[in-house]
C-alpha cells in the first residue's frame, strides 16, 4: 500500500510505500505527475495538483524504495503500475517526493458553547473555506465518523436546538452518505448535486462520548431513544449503539436489500409485513429522505449471513430500525429469498434517452421517484466529460444545440451543473437545487459521447 506521510492537510505528504514490514520513502529521482494522478486517485484524494522533489526524509536512516514507478496514469492502485528495479539497488535521488492532491473536503472542527470539546456544531473545510454543515440529511452515521476523527469516542446524538454558527458563516448543504465505521468524514461519499440552501439555524451537531477510554452501556432495544432533542437530552441515558444500516444492491446509496451490521456480521430483515412506515425509518435513518418504495422477495437480490429482523412493525417515527416492535432480534421463519428492500426519495440515476443510439440521447436523471430531464445551461465541457465516463460512453463528448424540442413532458429536475476537476461522479457536481421545473423544455440537454 501507498501513504502520504507529514503533509500539512489531508492528501499531502511524502510519498511512503510499504514493504511489508515497514513503510520506505519514494525517491524523486523519476517520480512523475502521472505517478502523483495514480496515487492521489487511490487514496479517494481527487487529482494530483502538485509534485514537490528534493524534500527531507522524514527519517534518516538513508534507506529509499529500490524501484521506480511508471505509471500512465489510469492504472487503479500504484501497484498495477509498472516497476523497474534502480541499477544495484540504488535509486538516484535528491531526497524525498511530496505530493499534493485536490481533495475538495478536509479538516473538520466543532464549535463548541465551551462545555464540552466534544459536543458542538459541525464545520468542515471545504475547498479552503470553513463551513457549517446543513442538518437536513445529517445522521448518527455521520456523526459518528465525525467523533472517531476528531478523538472524541462515538456519537451519542444529533442534537438539534439552538446553534452557535454567526449570521455570515458559510453553509453547506453537501450530503455525506457514511457507514458510520469510516475514519474520516471525507473519505465517506458525498453527494452535492441538487442540494438546497439550508436555514440559519438547522446546522449539523453531535454530541460525542467524549472519552475514547471511558466505556458506554451498549444501547439495548428496550432503552429510550438515546437522539433525543436537546430539551430531553438531559434526562436521557446515553448509550453507544454498536449497529449500523446500509442499503446493497440498489445502484447507490438511498435503493437496495436493507443490510444490518451487528457484531461483525451484515444481515437482513425478511419481508413478512414489511410496508411503508419501516422502509420511512429506514430511509430517514440514512439521510434518503422520503420512503417511495418498499420492496419485498428479495427485489434486490437474496443476501447472505444471518436475518437479523422479521415482523416488523414501526410507526414510522422511531429513530432507528431495530427499534421498531418485532419478533425479536434475531428471531425469524424466513429465507433470504425474503430479503426486504427500500427505494427513497434520494436515490438517483442517470441515463440517456434516445431512439437508436447508445451513446448520445437526451439526458435523464431519476430522482424523487420520478425521470427528468437536465437543463444544459452553462453545461461545460468537464460536466460533459464526465456523464459519458459516468455512463460508460467514453471519456468525452459535447452537448448537441440543435436537436429538434422534444415530445411529451417531464419535470426538469437540475440546473446549473458545474462538475470540478476533483469530481468523479456526477452526484458530486454542484449544481441548483432540485426544482420540478428548473428550466424551460427547450433547454433540456442532448448529449452526444465520442
Ligand atoms: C532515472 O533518471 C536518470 C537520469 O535522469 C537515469 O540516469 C536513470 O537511468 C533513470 N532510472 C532508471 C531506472 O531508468
Ligand atoms: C451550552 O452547553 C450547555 C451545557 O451542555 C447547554 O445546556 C446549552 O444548551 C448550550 N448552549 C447552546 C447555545 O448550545
Ligand atoms: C482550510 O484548508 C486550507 C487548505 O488546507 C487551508 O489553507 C486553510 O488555512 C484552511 N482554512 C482555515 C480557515 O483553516
Ligand atoms: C477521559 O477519561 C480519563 C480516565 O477516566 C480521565 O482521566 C480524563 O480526564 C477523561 N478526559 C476527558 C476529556 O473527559
Ligand atoms: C402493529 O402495531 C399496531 C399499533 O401500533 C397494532 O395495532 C398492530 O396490531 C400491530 N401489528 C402486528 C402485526 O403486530
Ligand atoms: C417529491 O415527491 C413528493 C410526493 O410525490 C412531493 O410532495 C415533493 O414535493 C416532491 N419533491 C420535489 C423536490 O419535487
Amino acid at each position: 500500500s501507498v501513504c502520504l506521510f507529514g503533509g500539512d492537510r489531508p492528501c499531502s505528504g511524502r510519498v511512503e510505500v510499504h514493504s511489508g514490514k515497514e513503510w520506505i520513502p519514494v525517491s524523486d529521482g523519476n517520480f512523475t505527475l502521472p505517478t502523483a494522478q495514480v496515487i492521489c486517485a487511490e487514496l479517494g484524494c481527487g487529482k494530483a495538483v502538485s509534485v514537490l522533489k528534493h524534500m527531507p526524509f522524514r527519517e534518516s536512516d538513508g534507506q529509499v524504495w529500490a524501484e521506480e514507478f511508471r505509471c500512465e496514469g489510469e492504472e487503479p492502485e500504484l501497484w498495477v503500475c509498472p516497476r523497474v528495479p534502480c541499477p544495484g539497488g540504488m535509486c538516484h535521488h535528491s531526497g524525498a517526493v511530496q505530493v499534493a492532491c485536490s481533495a475538495v473536503y478536509s479538516e473538520l472542527r466543532l464549535m463548541t458553547n465551551g462545555s464540552s470539546q466534544c459536543e458542538g456544531q459541525v464545520e468542515m473545510n471545504i475547498s479552503g473555506r470553513w463551513r457549517a454543515l446543513c442538518a437536513s440529511h445529517w445522521t448518527l452515521a455521520n456523526a459518528n465518523v465525525v467523533c472517531r476523527q476528531l478523538g472524541c469516542g462515538v456519537a451519542i446524538s444529533t442534537p438539534r436546538g439552538p446553534h452557535l454558527v454567526g449570521r455570515d458563516d458559510q453553509i453547506s448543504a453537501v450530503r455525506f452518505h457514511c457507514l458510520g465505521t469510516e475514519s474520516f468524514l471525507w473519505s465517506c461519499p458525498v453527494t452535492a448535486l441538487g442540494s438546497s440552501d439550508c436555514s440559519h439555524g438547522n446546522m449539523a451537531s453531535v454530541t460525542c462520548s467524549g472519552n475514547q477510554t471511558q466505556v458506554l452501556p451498549q444501547c439495548s432495544d428496550s432503552l429510550p431513544e438515546p437522539t433525543g432533542s436537546a430539551a430531553s437530552g438531559e434526562s436521557a441515558p446515553y448509550c453507544s449503539d454498536s449497529r449500523w444500516l446500509r442499503l446493497v444492491d440498489g445502484g447507490g446509496h438511498c435503493a437496495g436489500r436493507v443490510e444490518i451490521l451487528d457484531q461483525d456480521s451484515w444481515g437482513t430483515i425478511c419481508d413478512d409485513s414489511w410496508d411503508l412506515d419501516d422502509a420511512r425509518v429506514v430511509c430517514r435513518q440514512l439521510g434518503c429522505g422520503e420512503a417511495l418504495n418498499a420492496t419485498r422477495s428479495a427485489h434486490f437480490g437474496a443476501g447472505s449471513g444471518p436475518i437479523w429482523l422479521d415482523d416488523l412493525n414501526c410507526t414510522g417515527k422511531e429513530s432507528h430500525v431495530w427499534r421498531c416492535p418485532s419478533r425479536g432480534w434475531g428471531r425469524h421463519d424466513c429465507r433470504h429469498k425474503q430479503d426486504a428492500g427500500v427505494i427513497c426519495s434520494e436515490f438517483l440515476a442517470l441515463r440517456m434517452v434516445s431512439e437508436d443510439q447508445q451513446c448520445a440521447g437526451w439526458l435523464e436523471v431519476f430522482y424523487n421517484g420520478t425521470w427528468g430531464s437536465v437543463c444544459r445551461n452553462p453545461m461545460e465541457y468537464i460536466t460533459v466529460s464526465l456523464i459519458c465516463r459516468q455512463l460508460g460512453c467514453g471519456d468525452s463528448g459535447s452537448l448537441n444545440p440543435s436537436v429538434a424540442l422534444r415530445e411529451g413532458s417531464r419535470p426538469q429536475w437540475v440546473d446549473g451543473i458545474q462538475c470540478r476537476k476533483t469530481d468523479t461522479s456526477l452526484w458530486q457536481c454542484p449544481s441548483d437545487p432540485w426544482n420540478y421545473t428548473s428550466c424551460s423544455p427547450k433547454e433540456e440537454a442532448y448529449i452526444s459521447c465520442e
